[in-house]
């Protein structure tokens, strides 16, 4: 492996994390990845990397402090990015243990490790190491129909334990930047979708429920807004960040496509109609049924990604049209694979979640 380009990430063998990983690999980066595996952490994400030299994968807890010495020690990375961590608002509600473990006392550990590590470096291998905190929207709470776009200078005021968890751990960061000069650098990032979401989201929970005719549950009155962003342009916003990102900044990240998510919602019965009908099912819009409400149910986020426009010349390459059928039609394509991880714990979390919400 080619020491001097390895990037360190945390969290690859999850939705982004795995996305990320596979656009590091075909770019000419050599990956190590550490991730521990849990439900929603899937090794089958990366199987076109198995035998690839330039992807090592370490099966590891970030909460390790040992471990993340050693892997740290051992690859000699340029770059740590931290994408690990509990990542679903409904299992943070029902039990937020983990994701403060993870989120928190997890990002604090790794920020101390790297820390240790960078400052055992070379003068020059320190000006050149990156800590990238991958983070998300839901750190700013809500927003009313008419406000403006979250900013960089947005006030926190998270409103879920996996929004407060995630603000915990970019204070963290912030700290580890202003306290000991550590090269930090963090993304706020929207709504993701595309291949190798955990089917407990949103939009794969949805186009796997309509393909089989089963129940498609909206919370509340399903007028909530998410701004939707393909994870692939979430990756090269990442890796423009790393690479000509200011130090110690924020950037926000954000796709300029806010849906409401019924509408959302309706656009998978369409398109799963057009591409598998089925006469038995009929038309998969009738199989909405809106449930009990999420608790603290932020109401809508869109992001105003100008500073990293303006900086950084990034901005979303896809067009939303496009990737949702795309992203569609790979979870039709893909639905027996997707099934081995729907194991016997993905569906007792379903009955919990969805059991305790009376239709409406
Ligand atoms: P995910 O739940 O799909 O993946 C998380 C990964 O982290 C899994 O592979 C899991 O095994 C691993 N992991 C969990 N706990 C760990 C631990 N203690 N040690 C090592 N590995 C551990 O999450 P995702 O949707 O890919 O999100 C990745 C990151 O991006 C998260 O930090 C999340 O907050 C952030 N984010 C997500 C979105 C989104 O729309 N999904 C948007 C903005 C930001
Ligand atoms: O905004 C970024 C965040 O996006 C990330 O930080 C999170 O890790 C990621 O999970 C996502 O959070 P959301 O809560 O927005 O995603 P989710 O897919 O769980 O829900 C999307 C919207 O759909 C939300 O308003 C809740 C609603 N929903 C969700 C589920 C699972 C439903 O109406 N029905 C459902 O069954």
């Amino acid at each position: 492996m080619k020491k001097d380009r390895t990037i360190l990430v945390t969290g690859g063998a999850g939705f982004i994390g795995s996305n990320f990983v596979l656009q590091c690999v075909a770019a000419g980066d050599a990956v190590v990845n550490v991730d521990l595996l849990t439900y929603a952490g899937n090794a089958g994400n990366l199987a076109e990397l198995d035998g690839n030299p330039r992807h090592v994968f370490v099966q590891a807890d970030i909460c390790n402090e040992n471990a993340m010495a050693l892997v740290l020690r051992e690859h000699r990375p340029r770059a740590v990015v931290h994408f690990a961590a509990e990542s679903h608002v409904d299992r943070s509600i029902a039990s937020p243990d983990a994701f403060i473990r993870t989120n928190v006392h997890g990002t604090f550990t790794l920020l101390e490790q790297a820390r240790r590590y960078w400052t055992g470096l070379s003068e020059g291998e320190r000006a050149e190491f990156r800590f990238l905190h991958v983070s998300t929207d839901e750190v700013y709470g809500s927003l009313r129909p008419d406000d403006p776009s979250f900013t960089e200078e947005t006030a926190y005021a998270p409103n879920s334990p996996y929004a407060a968890s995630k603000a915990g751990s970019d204070h963290l960061v912030r700290a580890y930047f202003h306290t000991y000069g550590l090269p930090t650098l963090t993304t706020n990032c929207s709504n993701n979708y595309g291949p190798f979401q955990f089917p407990e989201k949103l939009i794969p929970l949805v186009i796997l429920n309509a393909l089989e005719g089963k129940v498609l549950p909206v919370y509340g009155d399903g007028g909530n807004v998410r701004d939707w962003l393909y994870v692939e342009d979430h990756c090269t916003a990442i890796r423009t960040v790393l690479e000509r990102g200011r130090l110690g900044e924020t950037y926000n990240i954000g796709g300029n496509s806010e849906r409401a998510n019924l509408e959302v919602v309706r656009t998978i019965c369409h398109l799963v109609d057009e591409m598998r009908p089925d006469a038995a099912i009929g038309d998969r819009s009738r199989l909405i049924q809106f449930v009990a409400d999420r608790p603290g149910h932020d109401r809508r986020y869109a992001i105003d990604a100008s500073k990293i426009a303006r900086e950084l010349s990034w901005q979303p390459s896809m067009r939303f049209e496009d990737c949702f059928r795309q992203t569609v039609g790979w979870y039709l394509e893909q639905s027996r694979c997707v099934e081995d991880v729907r194991s016997g714990a993905y569906r007792d979390w379903i009955r919990q979640n969805y059991e305790e919400r009376t239709a409406r």
